[in-house]
């Protein structure tokens, strides 16, 4: 354990599209600035290219920025901490030289992270009023790249025991909703929708998958055939029935998700239940948990906002709880396009 009782952490993430930067004191959040790149937007998706080129014009202001808004100056860090991967590798360059180069500078530990772990560790951030989950629980990462659950031992010590075989949670948010023409991410936008919706109006696919595994492509196919049936005779279908369609999809995938979990909890006897990922944004999944919580069933952990979609607060709390047991790294790490938990 280290003995430093006062620790500033910069966190730096920029495995996908955000750059962002957090200042961490101890275990509490000072700043958490993310710089979201709008240039995908009429791709229709991610551009790795553009997604390192952004990174690399965004990465010097959004730290500045970080370390204003905490108030504290470069040579009051103790550790900087970045994510080391999954992501894109052009991405995760732009974000692991930095934090390499300032570590060098300012003569501090350097600290790597495993950024589907810190989807969950969110929950060790302590904020007013917040708890966190207690060993072992389940984590559920929900994100544009994973749909996976976690059996949760330690902060460091996760087991996948189920998975999806193919598109992600969020991205089948995302496709879906570029079939109903929504600009991306789409997920956001279903979400939008389908709170002025009939979930009940059309009925998708329910994919059959064995264990705890997940499959989102068959869904897709489903919206894509009805669509297109419905749109050879009436050209205005999806127009004329967007929110129908986006509460009825969505209530499928929060059907998918909360059966899968019925299943993980009586397997494993784990009622406590922590989410992360961009896709925990979601108010129907939401509110599928807050039930379960309301009714006794599960102990639902659910974060803020703001540490859902990437985020570097996540990044900055992993690197407090390393720090705290002096697990530094150093330059010659490489970052992992592909990083198992
Ligand atoms: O965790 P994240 O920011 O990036 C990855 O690591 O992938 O997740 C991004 C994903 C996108 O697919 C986006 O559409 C989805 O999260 N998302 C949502 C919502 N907000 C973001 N999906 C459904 N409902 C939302 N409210
Ligand atoms: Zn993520």
């Amino acid at each position: 354990m280290s003995t430093q009782k006062n620790t500033y952490i910069l966190g730096i993430e920029s495995s996908c599209d955000d750059t962002s930067a957090a200042v961490f004191y101890n275990d509490q959040v000072l700043s958490n600035i993310v710089a979201t790149q709008e240039v995908h937007k009429e791709y229709g998706g991610v551009v790795p290219e553009l997604a390192s080129r952004a990174h690399q014009q965004h990465i010097v202001p959004v730290v500045d920025q970080a370390l204003k808004k905490a108030n504290i100056t470069k040579n009051d860090l103790s550790a900087i901490a970045y994510t080391r991967g999954p992501g894109l590798m052009g991405s995760l360059l732009v974000g692991s030289s930095f934090a390499k180069s300032l570590s060098l500078a300012l003569e501090i530990p350097l600290i790597e992270v495993n950024h589907m772990q810190a989807h969950l560790l969110v929950h060790f951030i302590n904020d007013t009023n917040s708890k966190s989950p207690k060993f072992p629980f389940l984590g559920v990462t929900i994100s544009g790249g994973h749909t996976q659950i976690v059996k949760v031992k330690g902060y460091f010590e996760m087991e996948v025991i189920g998975e999806t075989l193919d598109d992600s949670i969020g991205e089948a948010f995302d496709k879906c909703g570029k079939m109903l023409n929504l600009s991306y991410p789409a997920g956001p936008e279903i979400d939008k929708h389908s709170k002025l919706g009939d979930p009940q109006k059309f009925e998708f696919a329910k994919p059959n998958v064995k264990g705890l595994d997940f499959s989102f492509s068959g869904l897709k196919t489903s919206v894509l055939y009805y669509l297109q049936k419905q749109t050879r005779q009436n050209p205005n279908f999806i127009e004329e029935n967007i929110n129908d369609l986006c509460a009825s999809f969505q209530r499928k995938v929060v059907d998918i998700l909360i059966s899968k979990l019925e299943k993980a909890v009586k397997e494993t006897g784990i009622k406590e239940i922590a989410i992360g990922g961009g896709v925990s944004a979601n108010s129907g999944i939401r509110e599928a948990l807050i039930e379960k919580k309301q009714t006794n069933q599960w102990n639902v952990f659910i974060p803020k906002f703001e540490y859902c979609t990437d985020n570097a607060a996540m990044i900055g709390i992993v690197g407090y709880l390393k720090f705290k047991e002096n697990r530094f790294t150093d330059l010659s790490t490489a970052s992992k396009a592909r990083y198992a938990l």
